[in-house]
């Protein structure tokens, strides 16, 4: 899979890229990731990407001609582009499932006050990672990368994210580690009796029951499935 992401702050995406299960990802050749500094893109004598919105009352806005250019550069045939925004589609597990199997997407951070309107015509999908306003669209692209990423077919075993939260509507079941009693906090018993059927049962009455006790929306409609 190809991932271009389209930002103004490229430099925030350091951190992530050279981290971790991404970094091997990319070092294993199961993603190449690129960032792409829109203002290189930028037509205007002194790179400028934003100016003031017609109207008046906002801040700087994003202009379209950088945008519009960049996706053009990059777009392929199977290119999904993906514009980042709290107005879009809020983003759910079902969601990085589907897109973990696409061969190239393009996603375009917005910032500041926002963007030209005439931008979202470049966007197959507008996504949002939750209902609150973030200061651009690049955490929201690093949270959507990393969460496909991961589900790509070898990128960590296949057992580690079949068991996620949120697939089949649970939350994942509670998992311990050693000390088996930790300041009178015991490991439940049958986690340590090997026995295989009963390990699994209890995984899955722990999980049911923490589902339903936190997050029953989850059990009534089924929309995270992945
Ligand atoms: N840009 C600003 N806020 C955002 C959000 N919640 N999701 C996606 N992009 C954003």
């Amino acid at each position: 899979m190809k991932v271009d992401i389209l930002t103004i702050f490229p430099e925030m995406f350091e951190g992530f890229l050279t981290t971790s299960i991404i970094k091997r990802a990319i070092q294993n050749k199961f993603v190449d990731i690129k960032i792409h500094d829109i203002r290189k893109y930028s037509k205007n004598p002194h790179k400028k990407v934003d100016d003031y919105g017609f109207g008046g009352g906002r801040g700087m806005v994003l202009m379209p001609q950088p945008i519009f250019d960049a996706v053009e550069d990059l777009k392929k045939e199977n290119t999904k582009v993906i514009l980042m925004t709290p107005q879009g589609k809020t983003y759910k597990q079902k969601m990085a499932y589907d897109l973990s199997k696409e061969k190239h997407l393009i996603l375009i951070c917005g910032h500041y006050e926002g963007f030209d309107e005439r931008i979202r015509t470049l966007a197959d999908l507008e996504l949002s990672i939750g209902d609150y306003v973030l200061t651009g669209g690049e955490l929201a692209s690093m949270v959507i990368t990393d969460s496909i990423v991961r589900l790509i077919d070898g990128v960590i075993e296949k057992d580690s994210h079949l068991n996620d939260s949120f697939n089949n509507n649970l939350l994942d079941y509670p998992v311990y580690t050693k000390p088996v009693n930790f300041r009178g906090m015991k490991v439940p018993d049958v986690l340590l009796s090997g026995h295989h059927a009963n390990i699994k049962k209890f995984r899955e009455e722990e999980a049911l029951k923490k589902t339903q006790k936190r997050r029953p929306d989850l059990l009534e409609n089924g929309e995270n499935n992945g």
